[in-house]
């Protein structure tokens, strides 16, 4: 008797070392600039090592990582001192986990006009039709991705949601190109979406909780987030435009903000200038509270520069189209875009709709293109005849 207990001990620590020596969250790569980058990794064990060699470099381990939920640790390891416009390749360790020849490529120098491509998707919060999505994106191979938010299917506090619904169908996608996202309604505060994505260092002071900015060679990119969930969940989360009607209000925080921003130097001198925040300002359904915070906003984005404005949120591909609110036509872009489709569990790729209500779509952003001071936005919406995203017959071009 007393050798069975020993031998199904075994068993039982066999089973449960092995569950904590692979990484719930493989490294995804964030905060890329022209000369560095941070591996973040989630893992179920505290005394696990994350390791990551980038090809000419030393190895570089975190052991000391912080709990983000019961049991689930956050590692993380940055790298500096590498060359702008750069590929580098890289390998890492997780536990008894180890995967090599991945790659990743460094940010063009600030102000540097090389091309440059980046891919906007959001409202993931699928299994199957992310994975389609991120395998179509990582084939466009995209030097970083802009998320318009809502990651995750249900609730972002809960845990389980960001594997099973962003990181995971995303695993290959998230290790080779970085993601700037922000949040949407579904995240539902920011305890978890901070921690697992906090304001680029680079982001100016105001910089919070989804609410940051950052450059990419000679692109400015602001996102903002704005917060649109359950009541109760935001009273730790310092936002600071608020869509509920029973929470803040803070348009004037929102404009030092943007002003603050545009005022920098290095946004002045940038020759394109994007934006990005979950929710459309001309949905028809929304709250008062954020249609008369956009007739504020919306003409400043005018003045500040702005080239292109990007959504998610409605689940509808809303092609390329000038910004109206109230009758009054804003002069900036927008386009919208998004994964979700149903809320039913049986993803059937062949039964995505393709009318206007509801196309999963994404767009790739090519600056720069050609060298020339121009860029042409491509959506890719989904066919589901060929099962497959495809390129949209219209293209935006930006010109400067
Ligand atoms: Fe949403």
């Amino acid at each position: 008797m007393k050798n069975m207990f020993v031998f199904l001990t075994g068993i039982l620590f066999c089973i449960c070392s092995g569950l904590e020596s692979k990484a719930l969250v493989e490294p995804y790569l964030y905060d890329m600039t022209d000369t560095g980058v941070q591996f973040r990794a989630v893992g179920s064990g505290a005394k696990d090592l994350l390791k990551v060699k980038v090809k000419g470099n030393r190895e570089y381990i975190c052991e000391n990582p912080v709990e983000i939920a019961p049991k689930k640790y956050l590692y993380s390891v940055e790298f500096v001192g590498l060359s702008p416009s750069t590929a580098y390749t890289y390998s890492f360790s997780f536990g008894k986990q180890e995967l090599s020849g991945l790659s990743f490529k460094t940010a063009p120098k600030t102000f540097e006009p090389k091309e440059i491509k980046f891919v906007v998707w959001g409202d993931t919060q699928t299994l199957v039709m992310n994975t389609k999505a991120a395998d179509s994106i990582a084939a466009l191979k995209p030097d970083f991705l802009l998320h318009v938010g809502d990651l995750v299917r249900g609730d972002g506090r809960i845990w389980k949601e960001w594997p099973d619904y962003f990181f995971n169908p995303a695993r290959a996608l998230l290790g080779s190109a970085p993601v700037f996202p922000v949040p949407g309604n579904h995240e539902q505060g920011v305890e978890l979406f901070s921690q697992l994505f906090p304001a680029p260092k680079s982001s100016s002071k105001h910089a919070a909780n989804g609410y940051y900015s950052f450059d990419y060679g000679n692109a400015h990119f602001v996102s903002v987030h704005v917060w649109y969930g359950a009541p109760g969940a935001r009273e730790k989360s310092p936002v600071l435009y608020n869509a509920n009607k029973n929470g803040r209000d803070d348009v004037s925080e929102l404009k030092a903000m943007l002003a603050e921003d545009a005022a920098s130097p290095v946004t002045k001198a940038q020759m394109w200038k994007f934006l990005y925040i979950h929710i459309p300002p001309d949905v028809k359904d929304g709250p008062e509270s954020m249609r008369k915070t956009w007739l504020e906003i919306l003409p400043l984005l005018k003045t500040y520069g702005f080239d292109m404005a990007f959504f998610g949120h409605k689940h509808i591909f809303a092609d390329t189209r000038e910004l109206i609110v109230d009758g009054e036509d804003s002069g900036m872009k927008g386009m919208t875009v998004g994964l979700y489709w149903s809320e039913k569990e049986d993803w059937d790729l062949k039964t995505a709709p393709t009318d206007v209500v509801c196309v999963p779509s994404f767009a790739l952003v090519t600056l720069n293109k050609n060298g020339k001071k121009e860029s042409v936005v491509q959506p890719y919406v989904w066919d589901r005849v060929q099962v497959e995203f495809t390129p949209s017959v219209k293209e935006t071009v930006l010109t400067r």
